[in-house]
């Protein structure tokens, strides 16, 4: 039995490991938000920025990717990304659906991070997250560009997630009011 890893963030567009195939799908009964802080990516200790989790919602489906591992390399894998997604990250397995209906469901590893963990943020309203995506910066790059990047990578996938475009479309009202006056 193989790992699998499921992708829902930066991972959909840039996964920084080796792996054997690639799925796109989804998991049940999770929601994508951007309420976790980030002091280590996509912001600092001192002004952390907001990038995605996973909150437990019944209905719901959060499209992805899902990443087989190779065999020699997995626990070399999986340690990295424990190592990358420590601040807040815990892993859990879930079932994944590809979309893709000749290839069966598939267990998978994900990362969540429960709202319990010291770095979690929460929800704010639509413009006051951009704002906060707008103004924060870090090691991995600007929040701005890993929310655009999100949205562009969903849209290949042909994926719908209400709360993502509406949060993309927040940001570039923001922008575009920033850059009038100029
Ligand atoms: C990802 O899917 O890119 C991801 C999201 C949160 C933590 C680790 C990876």
């Amino acid at each position: 039995m193989s790992i699998w890893i499921f992708g829902y963030g930066s991972l959909i567009w840039r996964p920084d490991f080796c792996h054997v195939q690639a799925h796109p799908g989804y998991i049940e009964g999770w929601s994508r938000r951007f309420y976790q802080g980030s002091p280590d990516h996509r912001g600092l200790p001192s002004a952390p920025g907001r990038v995605v989790t996973l909150l437990p919602q019944i209905g719901s489906r959060c499209y992805g990717m899902a990443y087989q591992l190779p065999v020699p390399q997995e626990e070399e894998i999986l340690a990295r990304l424990d190592e990358r997604e420590q601040e807040g990250y815990d892993r859990i397995e879930v079932c994944f659906f590809p979309n893709q209906l000749q290839i069966e469901k598939i267990r998978v590893l994900v990362y969540i991070a429960n709202p319990s963990n010291p770095h979690y943020l929460g929800p704010l309203s639509l413009p006051a997250m951009a704002r906060h995506i707008l103004s924060s910066k870090g090691p991995s790059g600007d929040n701005a560009s890993y929310l655009y990047e999100l949205a562009a990578a969903l849209r290949d996938l042909q994926a719908q997630d209400t709360h993502v475009f509406q949060l993309e479309a927040s940001l570039r009202q923001l922008e575009d009011q920033g850059t009038q006056g100029i």
